[in-house]
């Protein structure tokens, strides 16, 4: 069996919140200590897939990694680096470009999202945000993407980019890349409607926890969070039709590393009053010591930017020789140049 790389990212947008911690860091920071090799990207390009202010930018790419090492990323151990630092991104994504099919695209659930209803408005780079994504994780030959769940379309897509290219130049050459879905937060919902997943862009900042959050926020937004009238069930069966309900068991327990069902069976026919104090103490005890190590880690950002300095000339080191092997497989005469 072939070695496991690991290749994941996050838009320096807004703040961290729980879903990103759940759905995403705390599965990352496992792989780490199982000894796989990570990369762990801040996806700046995608980022300004919508309009950024080049401060909130510049000051977001050292808060996505502030907050990577606090929850637990180790910078000599996994890579760290923001992807507009290695060129291999955005040139790889333009050869990706021109065999990614535009009726793929077109189907892309997150495109429409973020498209609103004004879809020809939106930029280009918004459209090809996907085939972005397929360049940060084939340039690496990444076997393995731990993400949530709303990125497996994206996913699919990259494996299909993967395989159209084999096809094409008749070569096993980019690994189709296998979505990590793990852990039992896999989709965290916003505290006001269970519905919606918990978003770094929703409107109401009562919708989800930061990391950045204090204490007192975190109680204040738990104390609101939207519940029904019913006690706590005894199965998970019975959450189906409470999806609020459910989404407070469902981070309770991964929080403490228990399934929903344990979590149900200790506390079944408590009431919300009863259970949403303990969600505080647990939310907490867990996210007080990321916010503080986060908040230290601002104070000073040149050691973040030596972090992301030193991880991008790894990542580089990695992407260069696929860039070229790729160009050269294409045809074109890279090996001629030098760059
Ligand atoms: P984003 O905030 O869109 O940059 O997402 C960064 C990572 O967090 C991706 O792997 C997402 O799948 C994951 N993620 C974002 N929101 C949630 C959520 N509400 N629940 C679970 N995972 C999430
Ligand atoms: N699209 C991902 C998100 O919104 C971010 C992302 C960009 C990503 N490139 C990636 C995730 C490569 C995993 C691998 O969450």
């Amino acid at each position: 069996m072939t070695q496991k790389r690991i290749l994941s990212g996050m838009q320096p947008t807004n703040n961290l919140h729980l879903g990103n911690y759940l759905g995403a860091l705390k599965n990352w920071v496992a792989l780490q200590e199982e000894g796989a090799e990570c990369l762990y990207c801040i996806v700046d390009l995608h980022a300004i897939t919508m309009p950024q202010d080049p401060d909130d930018l510049r000051r977001s790419t050292r808060e996505i990694a502030a907050g990577y090492i606090a929850c637990g990323i180790d910078p000599t151990q996994s890579i760290i680096f923001p992807q507009s630092m290695v060129a291999g991104h955005s040139q790889l994504m333009w050869l990706l470009a021109t065999m990614t099919q535009v009726g793929k695209l077109n189907r892309m659930t997150q495109f429409k999202d973020k498209a609103g209803k004004n879809a020809e408005k939106a930029g280009l780079g918004l459209y090809a945000y996907p085939v972005l994504m397929a360049a940060d994780i084939l340039l690496y030959k990444a076997t393995h993407v731990p993400v949530g769940d709303d990125q497996k379309q994206h996913l699919e897509l990259a494996r299909e980019i993967a395989s159209t290219f084999n096809h094409r130049y008749k070569q096993e050459f980019f690994v189709p890349p296998a979505p990590y879905i793990m852990g039992e937060a896999t989709r965290v919902m916003s505290l006001r409607d269970g519905t919606q997943k918990m978003s770094k862009s929703a409107e109401s900042d009562m919708s989800r926890i930061n990391l950045i959050d204090d204490a007192d926020t975190i109680a204040k937004k738990i104390r609101k969070a939207k519940t029904d009238a019913a006690p706590l069930p005894e199965t998970i069966k019975d959450l189906e039709n409470r999806p609020e309900a459910k989404n407070l068991i469902t981070i309770y327990a991964s929080l403490l590393d228990k399934t929903s069902q344990e979590v149900l069976t200790e506390l079944a026919g408590k009431q919300f009053s009863e259970f949403k104090p303990l969600l505080v103490d647990v939310a907490v005890a867990h996210l007080a010591p990321i916010t503080a190590r986060m908040n230290d880690l601002m104070r000073d950002v040149s050691e973040i930017d030596k972090i992301l300095k030193d991880g991008a000339e790894k990542a580089n080191a990695l992407a260069e020789p696929v860039v070229r092997e790729t160009m050269d497989i294409m045809g074109f005469l890279i090996n001629k140049a030098r760059f």
